[in-house]
């Protein structure tokens, strides 16, 4: 017998939270736990030009066979040049395509112990929970440096600065390229220079997941950090996913880039992530990568997914301000304006897990239990009854 040492292992609580909400009997029930867009009618749609780019490969599509070790060219140089704009060079980026963000986000980190067996790395706190999982998992020392202030739902920024002054050269920072999962309090311009500059003086290599591009100020205003940072120092991993900006989650389509200012660097970093990709899985899914190249190489076809993203955009923007003005209103105090200002899919509410369970229990409100909310999950019908569950808890 070679399983009988084993344990049963926690449930991951992003996920516990699907299912529990799934079993609760309760018609009047609301799913703000997981990080996936609804629309007005609580489904989540698979995007016009998602549906168009299936229709066209379907009648394009001669054959399953393997393509290629690291993905589809095309895939690749369309997420490069979606992700860095024109201001890195591409032949300075290596790239692999993986399943889903979080395989970039796995990979990177395993490239990192390749590199360095010692390395650190240092994550936000908090930060999205299978960070810190799948470094443990990876026996990755993992620091946490401040991020996040509970008094004013902001970016803690001096501590931020003061923890990662820590970091040296073999480190690692873990950034979130926009839309800071779980807590939707980001960094500004100024302060993400001040973050590129300390990266320059310390020498540690940042990694930047960009789970959310487009779910914040836009495409473009969304990659403004990672574009910054890759341009700035000598190194940077970058895992970018597809799941939500193309509404593609189950497909899992990610990738995995790693930026070099050193052009004699380029195919060895190449050839690692190639490795990579063979002892993990080999080849990496091909459909939800290819409906994202076609989507994004088809002029139509892209106009059309900006749209509709900038549509989901502008609607988790409108609940964010709806939101914060009914809490004004019940609460007669602008305590909640916060929300208003967070961006991307989250926001952390600052309840403690005893008012949060107290939403599941008495309102049938489902958020994570360190009170992070999906926005996505709302609609404008919903977010009264939000509103008030909050402050019939004592938030
Ligand atoms: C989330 O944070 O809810 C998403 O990234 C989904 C997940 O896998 O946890």
């Amino acid at each position: 017998m070679i399983f009988t040492d084993l344990e049963e292992q926690p449930a991951d609580k992003i996920l516990a939270l699907m299912s529990a909400f799934n079993n609760d009997p309760r018609e009047q029930k609301l799913d703000l736990g997981v990080g996936v867009y609804k629309d007005p009618t609580g489904v989540t749609p698979i995007m016009r030009s998602i549906k168009a780019a299936e229709k066209k490969w379907w009648e394009i599509e001669r054959s399953k066979s393997y393509v290629g070790l690291v993905g589809d060219p095309a895939f690749s140089d369309a997420i490069i040049s979606l992700v860095l704009g024109g201001g890195t060079p591409r032949d300075l980026v290596a790239a692999a395509a993986t399943p889903g963000g979080t395989g970039a986000v796995r990979q990177g980190f395993e490239l990192f112990k390749i590199a360095n067996p010692d390395v650190r790395v240092f994550v936000s706190d908090p930060t999205w929970p299978n960070h810190i999982s799948i470094l443990n998992y990876l026996n990755i020392p993992c620091e946490s440096y401040r991020y996040f202030d509970n008094e004013t739902r902001g970016v803690d920024f001096d501590s931020m600065v003061s923890d990662l002054s820590r970091a040296k050269a073999g480190d690692v920072i873990l950034l979130h390229g926009c839309c800071h999962n779980p807590t939707g309090a980001n960094l500004n311009k100024q302060q993400w220079q001040v973050i590129t500059d300390l990266l320059n003086k310390n020498g540690a290599t940042p990694m930047i997941d960009l789970a959310y591009q487009g779910f914040g100020d836009g495409l473009e205003e969304d990659a403004y950090a990672t574009r910054l940072i890759a341009e700035s120092v000598p190194e940077t991993v970058i895992a970018s996913s597809c799941s939500k900006n193309f509404g593609i989650y189950r497909e899992r389509a990610g990738l995995l880039m790693v930026v070099t200012h050193d052009s004699s660097r380029r195919n060895i970093n190449q050839s690692m992530l190639a490795f990579l990709n063979r002892q993990n899985y080999s080849f990496p899914p091909d459909h939800g990568s290819r409906l994202v190249s076609v989507v994004l190489n088809d002029t139509d076809l892209r106009a059309d997914w900006m749209s509709e993203l900038e549509d989901i955009r502008n609607s988790l923007l409108n609940l964010r301000v709806q939101l914060s003005n009914e809490l004004q209103k019940l609460s007669g105090s602008d305590r909640f304006s916060f929300i208003a200002s967070h961006r991307g899919m989250f926001s952390r509410l600052g309840a403690t897990p005893e008012q949060v369970e107290k939403m599941r229990k008495e309102f049938g409100i489902y958020m994570v239990s360190d009170s992070r909310f999906n926005v996505a999950g709302l609609n404008y019908e919903t977010v009264p009854a939000l509103a008030k569950a909050i402050i019939e808890t004592g938030v």
